[in-house]
């Protein structure tokens, strides 16, 4: 397995495109089962995790090409082959199980394997069953599959989520488009990413309304045809890339980058004593002088704090003067990186979902292990501030969800390679 071999200490100058976003293309590659005519994304990330999606969608029947170089993918529904999302793909990624609410809305059923637990945490698919029976399919599990049916077509109906799940409102969002009549989802997840699969549905003809805010009203129709949508930037590689050099020093623009949709974290960067203003071409983050200030983070659904940064943020806060206290409400196990950031010199506590984080002067190098997604990237951020060599282990995890992390943060001055596994 690769490995990511880091030296820190410099300070970053320079500049990092920003992909598409990874959790919209996820959402956005499915929808294409709605319709029998193509879907064209533009703008789509180079991932692991897409090419999952496609793997997924292959075996369903759907023709995917991936056109200049991944950029664009030409996905095509023409007829369906099968409708079982199987448990050897959706058991590497759980985005699978948003094949369910397009498959039942075309097909009349669909057999999706439960995705089971993840390192961080149950996950469990509760609400999207919810949502698919509220809109009259019947559901039963089997053998680790969830057998859904809805044999005289899915109808329009009231669904009120008790939680917030950004999964559950896509899975709704898609099915009720095809469905008989009107659509409420009510204390549906309100992530930009949910606002541009409904930008991408609208495109192919659906009526929405709502879509942003905690209601969105839908209107079904009798048919869907093609489209070709952007990907909407990726806010979380654009925060990820706005703490380098915030932990690192130096000043870096992510191009493509949009401050409006991560408001909640720019503050605390800038709370933090971080300069970042929003460009032409960009968002432009610099730390030219002394520590960050210590900042306390709650992580919320959107427009909240994202979970997705919160192992980001707590790289930072290692670094900080001062105390701060990070509380993770969305996930129940998603401090697996503090461990690994203790063996580079962090100061941190964990008590359930809260760790208190005593910012050091310097972290040092050290070999860690990547836990997931997140935690991995985090650890690279914590190696651009440390003192020496920091060997990342296990980046499989990484290269889910960032495209070329070491030549972009190479071209910004880091010192940065990937290590070929035998
Ligand atoms: C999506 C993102 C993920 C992000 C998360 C929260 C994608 C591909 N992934 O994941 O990167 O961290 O939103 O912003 O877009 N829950 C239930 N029952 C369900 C569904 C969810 O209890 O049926 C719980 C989850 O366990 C979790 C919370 O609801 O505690 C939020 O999860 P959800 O918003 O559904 O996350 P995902 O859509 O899986």
């Amino acid at each position: 397995m690769d490995a990511i071999r880091l030296c820190g200490g410099a300070a970053l100058e320079g500049r990092i495109p920003i992909a598409g976003a990874k959790n919209a293309c996820l959402t956005l590659m499915p929808a294409t089962l709605l319709s029998e005519e193509p879907l064209t994304l533009t703008n789509a990330p180079r991932l692991a995790d897409i090419r999952t999606m496609a793997e997924l969608l292959e075996s369903l029947g759907v023709e995917v090409s991936m056109l200049q170089d991944g950029r664009v993918l030409a996905l095509s529904s023409l007829s369906l082959d099968s409708t079982r999302a199987d448990y050897e793909i959706v058991r590497k990624m759980r985005a699978s199980v948003l094949v369910l609410g397009p498959l039942l809305a075309r097909a009349g059923h669909a057999e999706v394997s439960l995705p089971g637990g993840c390192a961080i945490g149950a996950r469990p698919v509760d609400l999207h069953q919810m949502a698919m029976e509220r809109l009259g399919a019947e559901l039963e599990l089997r053998d680790g599959y969830l057998h859904a049916k809805a044999p005289r077509g899915l109808r329009g109906a009231v669904i009120d989520f008790p939680m917030v799940s950004v999964g559950a409102t896509e899975n709704a969002l898609m099915a009720a488009t095809l469905a008989r009549g009107t659509t409420v989802i009510r204390n549906a997840a309100r992530e930009p990413e949910i606002a541009d699969l409904a930008r991408c549905l609208r495109r192919m003809g659906a009526q929405i309304e709502g879509e942003g805010s905690a209601e969105i009203t839908i209107e079904g129709v009798d048919r869907l045809s093609g489209a070709t949508h952007p990907v909407v930037a990726d806010r979380i590689e654009l925060g990820t890339y706005m703490l380098a050099p915030a932990i690192a020093g130096g000043e870096v623009e992510c191009l493509g980058g949009r401050l409006d949709l991560i408001e909640s974290f720019a503050d605390k960067l800038m709370e933090a004593g971080v300069d970042v203003v929003q460009t032409q071409s960009g968002v432009k983050v610099s730390r030219r002088n002394g520590r960050v200030r210590a900042v306390d983070v709650l992580t919320a659904p959107y427009p909240g704090f994202p979970t997705d940064l919160q192992a980001q943020m707590m790289a930072l806060m290692c670094t900080a003067e001062g105390v701060s206290v990070l509380e993770e409400r969305i996930f129940e196990n998603r401090f697996m990186h503090a461990p690994e950031l203790m063996r580079m010199g962090a100061r941190i506590e964990v008590h359930g979902g809260t760790a208190t984080v005593t910012g050091v002067e310097r972290l040092r190098g050290a070999p860690v292990m990547a836990t997931d997604l997140r935690a991995s990237v985090s650890l690279i951020l914590a190696g651009l501030a440390a003192e020496g060599e920091t060997m990342v282990n296990r980046v499989y995890h990484l290269d889910r969800g960032y495209e070329s992390v070491e030549q972009k943060l190479r071209a910004c001055g880091a010192t940065i390679e990937r290590v070929k596994s035998e």
